[in-house]
Order: C-alpha cells, then structure tokens, then sequence
C-alpha cells in the first residue's frame, strides 16, 4: 500500500496518481462484482471502487460488509469524476480496516433533535454538523482577521469576574476559594481599561448567562467578540460594525459556498451584505411595530405560512400512501419514512409559527415605548428588510448602566443593535460608553449594585476619561442566521442551555 497520505480535499492536485485515504466509512453499498465506499476523512467525501478481481476475496468480503463510521485505511488512483460525490473516485488497489463497526447509532434516516443531542459526541460527524462547523471555522478566522487588520489589539479579558456588567439575573456565581466571584456575562468593562492602554482593542472568548429562557436564539455558553475603541461616537461604531459583519459574510462566501449550499442557505440574500445597513431610532421601530404596515405584513405572512402548511400536509399524506403500498421497493419506503420525519418536524415548526403570528400581531399593536425590542419584535423588524437593520437610540431604563446617556435627549442612551435581516434578530448589541463619573456612579446606584465594586472602573472616569465605545457579536447567532439555521444549538460544538446539557 502507497504511504502517499491525501486529504480528500486535496484530490485535485493528484488525478492519475496512488494516494492513499485515511477516513470513515460515510456509504458502503456492493453489486456483487463491485463495492461502493464513500470514504470521509474530516476534508471531505470521496468513492471508492473496489473491484472484485483486483481483491483478496476474503478482504473484499470484509469491506463489502463494512458498517457506517468504520474506520479503514485505503489506496488507489485517483481520477475526476464529476458525477461522483466530491467529483472525483479512487479505483482502489488496496484496502485495511482499522476498526470495524457495527451498529452505529445514527443511520442516514433522520433522527429527532433529543436523541441527536445526546449522541452529540457522533452527531459532530453528520454532513451538516460537519458543514456548519466548518463556517463556524471560517467566521472565528474572518473575525480576528478583521481586527488584527484594522489595528486592534486582543487583549484577553479574565472568566472569573468581580463585577456584573450585563445585569445581575443572568449571573453565574463560583465559589473562589470562598469568595463569591462571577462567570463572565461579557469581556467589555475589563477592556475599556485596555482602550484607554492601546486605543483599539478587542478580545474574544466564551462567556455566560444563566439565561432562563429556552429560546431559539439563548445559549447559558457562548462565544462572544467585543471590539472598544477609544475615541469613538456612535456613527463611527456603527460604521465599524457593518464594515466587520460584510467581511465575516463576504469570507464565508468566499470560502464556504458548498457547505452553504448543502446547508440550503439563502446565498443571494447574504450576497447584499454589504455596506450601508438600515438605520433606525429605536423610536422609528416603535412607529414601524406600531403602525399598519406591519399588521398587513403580519397578515400576508399568515396566509404564507397556510399555504406552506397544506402543502406540506399534502406531501405527507403522499409519502404515507407510498409507504403504505404494495408497488414501491424498501429502499424506497425506508427513503419515503425519513422524509416523513423531516416534513413532521418542520410542519410542528410551521404550526408553532402560524399559532405566534396573532400573538405577534397584538404585542406589536400593544408596543409602548420605553419597552425593550423582544425576540418577536426583531423578528418583525429585521423580516421587513433585506440588509441588516441599526436600531439605535433606546430609552435609558430599558438598557444596561454603561450606556452613555444622549446629551440631546436624556430619555435614550447613544446604543444600537444590529439586527439580521430574514427574521434573524439581533446578532450585535454595543454602545458608547457613559465616559463621566457623576453620570456613571449615578446610574450604578440607580441599578443597585454597590458602587465600591466599581471603583477600578470608575478609575477609569478619573484619569483621562475620553468618550469611547464598542460592542459584542455572538458568534452562533451570527453561524445561525449565515448558515440558516434555526437554533443556535446547532452551531457550537457541545452546546450549553438551560434545560440540557447533553455531554
Ligand atoms: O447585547 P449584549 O448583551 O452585549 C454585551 O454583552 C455588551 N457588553 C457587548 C459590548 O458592548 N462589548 O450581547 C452581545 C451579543 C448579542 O447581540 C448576541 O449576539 C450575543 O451577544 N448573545 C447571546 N448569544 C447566545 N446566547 C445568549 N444567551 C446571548 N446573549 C447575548
């Protein structure tokens, strides 16, 4: 056997060649004289054929029954093959099992999300766990290129926090030798001391919330970029901000179009990320939520959706006769039960959506302002615009201590949100910083924390104080809406919410 090891994903660069394939039996399917092995090595797929002549018949009776995820070892030439998966074959010459398996737990058939969660440790293998981690790769890489390329610096900020910076409910408390200390909520009090050092910096890391709510969009652990820049207003943020997200889009593009496409992303949509994004006051989302436009939005949306649902009902219906019947062959009953599972599950989601559309429609038609946006009222905003949605501007008691009160309107504090368009909501939350110490004590008084545990922050008001600001980007959320996923569970390794952790 060749030692002459590829990754799949570099086959391109060796057709004629031996190379050989180290991987995981992804397919395994024999015609008697033929075997197929579609072999995944972590790069990608490739089939292999391995003919009967060429084989030690007692080999070629081991691999023909080879289970799914066994690990081999196999070698052969490489040619293009354009209708085969990843578009090229290796006609293999010579084959060695590393660990047969039987029984593998998660076969090609879908499987529903509990099960799925708790075998997470194999379900990192399946083709679209595989493809949105791969985006998710791209995205960390997009994100420190684009502050290492604009001159910021990282600096990383500590886990183990002494203040809360993002309100003292979702706090997760340690005990530290004793003393009571927090679980990160966010990076940004600790790195507007090291704006104040290197002017630009960023840092990056996990960070959590005893979050209570199950949401699509919570997570108890997520990855967190907040970039602060000394000297900064609110329209040099924002600018900034669009600048950043264009470029995790216009790389994830770049580098992960195929895994987009498997994913069934909305690739000409993602196309338009690019600057400017809307603009709106907080005060015009009031107007918009408020406002006919939206309940006629709402209502077109709900006869969508019931078009969508008697669609689906129909297939179903289709797939069950199918399944039920005399005529079709196994596999094709066994293909028409998976699809049946998939149509169930994203019927259950479109009922829940069809049931909150009203409910939507009244907590829109009821929006006060002086309220923060909820999950329902982002949705609205950003399904009603094709680029990413600015929110700027929202009333002061709605938003966290540090925001820096607008001196034209003391109602309303110099914040935004950037929301994703296609009803993703919001994957950025930032400000400009309260940069006077009068102010900021006031407002950490009004919050009730102990203004003693501020003090190195309050420091910072002291000496030198200088308007600046920054803000936070969640990497699932940002993975979620790019790949068009629907929970952000699905994009992060070995997720963490309120009511699971699986392993
Ligand atoms: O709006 P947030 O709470 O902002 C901050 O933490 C600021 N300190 C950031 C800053 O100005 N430096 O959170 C920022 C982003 C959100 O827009 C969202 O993308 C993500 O972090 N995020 C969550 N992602 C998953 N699960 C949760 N529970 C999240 N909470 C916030």
């Amino acid at each position: 056997m060749t030692n002459n090891h590829v990754r799949i994903s570099q086959l391109k660069d060796h057709i004629g060649s031996e190379v050989l394939l180290k991987g995981w039996v992804y397919q395994n399917r024999s015609s008697g004289k033929l075997i197929f092995i579609v072999i995944r090595d972590g790069s990608g797929l490739c089939q292999c054929v391995i003919e009967k002549t060429s084989f030690n018949p007692e080999i070629f009776d081991q691999l023909s029954r080879l289970g799914q995820e066994s690990s081999m070892m196999i070698s052969g030439l490489v040619r293009a093959e354009p209708r085969s998966i990843g578009g090229y074959e290796l006609a293999a010459t010579d084959a060695a099992i590393v660990c047969p398996t039987t029984d593998y737990p998660i076969t090609p058939k879908s499987h529903g999300i509990d099960f799925l969660m708790k075998h997470r440790h194999l379900h990192l293998r399946s083709q679209r766990q595989w493809c949105i981690g791969k985006v998710r790769h791209t995205v960390i890489d997009a994100i420190r290129r684009f502050f290492n390329d604009n001159g910021f610096t990282l600096i990383d900020t500590p886990i183990f926090t002494t203040i809360a910076g993002e309100g003292e409910q979702t706090l997760f408390e340690v005990d530290y030798f004793g003393r009571p200390l927090h679980l990160a909520q966010t990076g940004q009090l600790y790195l507007e001391s090291a704006a104040m050092a290197y002017g630009k910096v960023y840092c990056f890391g996990p960070t959590f919330r005893a979050e209570k709510s199950k949401t699509r969009r919570h997570l108890t652990e997520f990855w967190m970029v907040e970039p602060e820049v000394a000297y900064i207003d609110l329209p040099g943020l924002l600018e900034i901000a669009e600048n950043f997200v264009s470029s995790i889009a216009a790389r994830v593009l770049a580098d992960n179009r195929a895994e987009l496409e498997f994913l069934g992303a909305d690739i000409p949509s993602l196309e338009k990320i690019k600057p400017p994004f809307v603009r709106l006051t907080y005060t015009q989302a009031v107007e918009i939520l408020t406002g006919p436009r939206t309940q006629e939005f709402l209502a077109k949306q709900l006869q969508e959706f019931q078009a969508q649902r008697k669609n689906m009902e129909d297939k179903i219906a289709e797939l069950e006769a199918l399944v039920a019947g005399q005529s079709s062959k196994q596999w094709q009953k066994d293909k028409a039960a998976a699809e049946i599972i998939d149509l169930r599950t994203e019927l259950e989601e479109l009922n829940a959506r069809i049931e909150n559309n009203p409910k939507h429609a009244v907590l829109a038609a009821d929006f006060r302002w002086g309220k923060d946006l909820g999950g329902s009222d982002e949705t609205i905003i950003s399904l009603m615009h094709d680029k990413p949605v600015f929110v700027t501007h929202y009333p002061k008691d709605a938003k966290a201590f540090y925001m820096r009160t607008d001196r034209t309107n003391d109602k309303v504090v110099e914040n935004f949100d950037c929301l994703a368009p296609a009803g993703f909501g919001e994957i950025i939350g930032g400000s400009v910083r309260e940069d006077e110490y009068d102010r900021l004590i006031e407002r950490i008084k009004h919050e009730g924390y102990n203004p003693e545990g501020y003090d190195w922050y309050l420091d910072l008001r002291k000496y030198g104080s200088v308007p600046h600001g920054g803000f936070g980007l969640g990497v699932e959320r940002t993975v979620a809406w790019l790949t068009g996923e629907k929970h952000i569970r699905q994009c992060i390794a070995f997720p963490r919410m309120m009511d699971k952790v699986v392993i």
